[in-house]
């Protein structure tokens, strides 16, 4: 696949008022959510909630992609249509996350590096072949004290790197995530200088990788004070910084950055994107790729009644696409 092409799959990624739909949780992750509202994390539990999210009515109005973890991307609706399928009939545009987790640095207590380049060639492909068009890989950067450590940084960077490069060999365009914590007391201005610093060393090891640009996505996590910090920045600090912060760091040939959520209220993850929108004109589209601010509200109706809520949590879900897509213009009304 050319350059050409991949620019173009990134750009439809980040299409104005459209973001994309973090469904990616790994099977531990999932249980963990089922858990906390009384579902059994079986195989069917899981592909049934994640069709009550994809056939969404008009979801395609303000999503353009989704983001699966591989069980997901094999599986069908009820009525036997492959997800993939679905989505591209509905203007959707399916992704893969292919990282394997954060482990523990050997050497740096309290820090992590991800896993899962070995045999990413040969995933790669048949992902492609399964019809993903786009990947995601997740870093994890913890503030604390004396960290993150350079080396940490490093070596998150460096695999990010070497797997946006095989992504883009395989025709597929690399999504890249250096997730910056929110757990921890420290102030906003200590999450702008770690966050600067991991952005330019993520930017630096992309050309080192020859990995073009055009071709990539930044899902980056905002500029917030810690989430025990006793002073919480403002809705306008938070998108002032992250912005400061994105300009200091981020090449404008970059078709577009997106937002993980991390935690933040469902209010908090549209108020901050809508005043980022707020602060153009930007080098780059802003918008969101949320997980838990896009499903949370509707995985506890769900979870209520199996099929009786079904399209009561598709109204939530769409709500919040709507909302999300508005922020991603600027024009959300509270
Ligand atoms: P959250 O929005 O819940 O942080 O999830 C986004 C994501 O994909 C994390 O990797």
């Amino acid at each position: 696949m050319s350059i050409d092409q991949l620019a173009e799959i990134a750009q439809a990624m980040v299409a104005a008022g459209k973001g994309i739909i973090a469904i990616d949780e790994s099977n531990s992750t999932i249980k963990k959510r089922f858990d906390g509202v009384g579902i059994d994390c079986t195989e069917e539990n899981r592909r049934a909630y994640r069709e009550m999210l994809l056939t969404t009515p008009n979801l395609g109005e303000y999503i353009s992609g989704a983001i699966l973890f591989d069980e997901t991307l094999r599986q069908k609706t009820k009525d036997g249509v492959p997800f993939t399928e679905l989505m591209m009939k509905n203007g959707i545009i399916p992704g893969i996350k292919v990282d394997k987790g954060p482990q523990p640095l050997a050497g740096f207590p309290g820090e992590v590096v991800t896993e899962g380049l070995d045999g990413l060639r040969e995933r790669l492909k048949e992902y492609a072949q399964l019809g993903a068009r786009f990947a995601k890989w997740r870093a994890v950067i913890n503030i604390g004290e004396d960290m993150p450590s350079g080396t940490a940084i490093e070596a998150n960077s460096h695999m990010l790197a070497r797997y946006a490069a095989l992504c883009q060999e395989a025709g597929i365009v690399p999504m890249v995530e250096p997730e910056v914590i929110m757990d921890g007391d420290h102030d906003i201005d200590t999450c702008y200088e770690v966050t600067e610093i991991v952005l330019r060393s993520l930017f630096a090891a992309l050309y080192d990788q020859n990995v073009m640009l055009e071709g990539t996505i930044l899902k980056a996590s905002m500029v917030v004070s810690g989430k025990d910090c006793p002073e919480q920045a403002s809705v306008d600090e938070v998108a002032e910084l992250t912005v400061r912060c994105l300009k200091a760091a981020v090449p404008a040939n970059l078709p577009g950055i997106v937002f993980l959520s991390g935690g933040q209220s469902d209010e908090a993850a549209t108020a901050h994107l809508n005043a980022m929108n707020n602060l153009g004109p930007l080098p780059w589209p802003l918008s969101f790729s949320y997980g838990r601010a896009m499903q949370t509200a509707a995985l506890k109706l769900w979870s209520k009644d199996l099929v009786g809520n079904v399209g009561v949590a598709q109204q939530t879900v769409f709500a919040r696409a709507k909302d999300n897509g508005l922020a991603a213009l600027g024009e959300w009304v509270k």
